[in-house]
């Protein structure tokens, strides 16, 4: 049987299992392209509060999402955002702007506006590796390869307080550990797009593996559903 429409592998899972680095390792092993879902929830909430719209109302965030260029293009192990032609990829990592992202992405008409973005990217690169929430349950039901990656909640604490410590923060593992608590409860408890497994995805434990570790178990699985061309 041939198969239509582009090759995608979904990566999905709760905040710090370390999906962006396993994707984006991912895509270059196999020479795909990568999509950071999260970044463009991001970039959208930082357009809406940089054209002063009220994050109260759905109406306001749709309108700056239509009046608005959002690009996204890869950087190594990164994927660079613009806004408008402004690079914004370090400016929506910001902790003060995640804290506002998750009322953006809890909007039925930004996700539908988004995931229509995310199909729209995977039809023009043919084959792509993506990562967020709800990829294999939402955006791409019909993926090649699904993952769904988990690990302890004190490890994801410690991977985070490192990440921190490299950038000259530092924060208190229990604070980062309430954090992640309270993430895990909004993104699983949103009724659009929320965090869950798709039935057939493959669940990967991160705990104790390295991030090259993940993604050779992630290579062999593509590898054995995938020829490559
Ligand atoms: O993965 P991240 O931390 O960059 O995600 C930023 C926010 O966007 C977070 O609140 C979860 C949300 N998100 C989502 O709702 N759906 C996605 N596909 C990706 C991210």
């Amino acid at each position: 049987m041939t198969r239509r429409g582009p090759l995608v592998v979904t990566i999905d899972g709760p905040a710090g299992v370390g999906k962006s680095t396993v994707a984006s390792r991912l895509a270059s092993r196999l020479g795909w392209a990568y999509l950071d879902t999260g970044a463009m929830y991001r970039a959208v909430t930082w357009a809406a509060l940089n054209k002063g719209a009220d994050l109260d109302r759905p109406e306001a965030v749709m309108e700056v999402i239509e009046r608005t260029a959002f690009a996204c293009e890869a950087d190594g192990e990164t994927m660079r955002v613009r806004v408008d032609g402004v690079d914004v990829s370090e400016a929506i990592r910001d902790p003060q702007l995640t804290g506002r992202v998750r009322q953006v992405a809890s909007m039925p008409a930004v996700r539908e506006r988004l995931v229509a973005m995310q199909r729209a990217f995977a039809a023009r690169q043919g084959r792509i590796v993506t990562e967020g929430r709800d990829q294999g349950t939402v955006a791409f039901p019909e993926a090649v390869c699904k993952f769904f990656l988990t690990a302890a909640v004190e490890e994801r604490a410690r991977r985070r307080q490192e990440q921190l410590a490299q950038a000259g923060r530092s924060v208190s593992r229990e604070q980062l550990r309430e954090d992640i608590e309270r993430r895990d409860a909004s993104d699983c408890q949103r009724t659009v797009g929320p965090l869950r497994p798709a039935p057939d995805a493959l669940g990967v434990d991160t705990t104790d593996l390295t991030a090259d570790q993940v993604v050779d178990v992630m290579v062999e699985q593509v590898r054995a559903r995938v020829s490559p061309d």
